[in-house]
């Protein structure tokens, strides 16, 4: 069990890491406001593609929490606000709409707290049994004692149980696989450096730190034995969209003969696209990357380019491990 964790429903309230803070400070935040999460997850106190499903369906559910009339028009109201949040995730559309079948299941309004809340508990253990399924599965790809290059934040703060590739590192280290892992910063949010830095040194894994432009030397003095990844949507052909940057790492394996792999739970798949051209990328504001640790360092006024995600083309992926199996490239995942 890890000694600290993301989110937790305690006192009738969501309990939460504020991961903006990380790692400098560590506050949780307690609270039962629905607007409150919702805007934490656009800020990213709350992110990583499981954890925004998870987050969200606990903020509908505790919103009814005082609710006594005009459910419905609530719920509508709740769902769509939350929805707005963030656009590439899929894992966000799948969780509100698990609450969504759920709420238009109820017969008695009375109990609609209890039931929506039951119904995000059951979301939340449900990507806890992933992790663990993803992280055993996972486990075939390590054929000698490995270093393993990882970029963004694919642990508990971004999922629940272990999360998916964070999941994998640690099964792969626990079992004598994994011998060192390096880290991507990840800028501009720098979800690396600071979200995966704290969860690889509370695992007293060992690992080092490099800013996203170092990989390929790095590749080419021979270091990286493959290089795993989450994901925020998977397009039925295996087009993955994750993190800036994980296209970049893509084709740099790929360069370099280097086995690059994909870790998310099956919520991650979205049946309804085809391909990763469909994907919607949310775009960041551009005061990101002119910032640094709330500081500017630049002229405010420069013109920005700040995709959050890229489309890592399936080609370009040896494998895409999910709790219920591990595929090959060509994927042909079912609609
Ligand atoms: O913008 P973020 O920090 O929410 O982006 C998170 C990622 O890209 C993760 O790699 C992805 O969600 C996989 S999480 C297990």
């Amino acid at each position: 069990m890890n000694n600290y964790f993301a989110i937790k429903f305690s006192e009738q309230s969501l309990l939460y890491l504020d991961q903006t803070k990380l790692p400098m400070q560590e506050v949780y935040i307690k609270t039962d406001d629905y607007e409150r999460i919702a805007s934490a997850i656009e800020r990213l106190e709350l992110r990583g593609a499981p954890l925004i499903g998870i987050s969200a369906a606990f903020a509908i559910a505790i919103s009814f929490k005082s609710i006594s009339s005009d459910h419905k028009n609530h719920f509508e109201k709740v769902y769509k606000r939350l929805a707005s949040t963030r656009p590439t995730a899929v894992n966000l559309f799948y969780a509100l709409d698990r609450m969504k079948n759920t709420f238009e299941n109820i017969s008695d309004y009375a109990d609609t707290y209890q039931i929506l809340i039951k119904e995000a508990q059951a979301i939340l253990d449900y990507e806890e049994l992933c992790s663990k399924r993803i992280s055993e599965i996972g486990s075939n790809i390590f054929t000698k004692k490995s270093n393993v290059l990882t970029h963004c934040n694919t642990g508990a703060l971004a999922a629940a149980g272990f999360g998916t590739a964070f999941a994998v590192i640690k099964k792969g280290f626990d079992d004598g696989f994994v011998k060192h892992v390096y880290v991507d910063e990840t800028r501009p949010l720098l979800q690396g450096l600071r979200l995966t830095a704290y969860e690889l040194k509370k695992n007293k894994i060992p690992f080092t730190v490099l800013t996203d432009s170092m990989a390929a030397i790095l590749m080419q003095q021979g270091e990286v034995d493959l290089v795993i990844t989450g994901a925020d949507r998977i397009a039925l052909n295996g087009d993955s969209a994750n993190k800036v940057g994980t296209y970049n790492l893509a084709v740099i394996c790929n360069f370099h003969n280097i086995p690059f792999y994909i870790a998310a739970p099956s919520t991650t798949i979205d049946r309804k696209i085809a391909a990763g051209n469909e994907i919607e990328i949310e775009y960041r504001n551009g005061s990101e990357i002119l910032s640094f640790d709330g500081k500017q360092i630049t002229d405010p006024d420069l013109q920005t380019f700040s995709p959050a995600f890229d489309v890592t083309p399936a080609h370009l992926i040896k494998g895409i491990i999910t709790e219920e199996d591990f595929y090959s490239f060509p994927y042909n995942f079912i609609k």
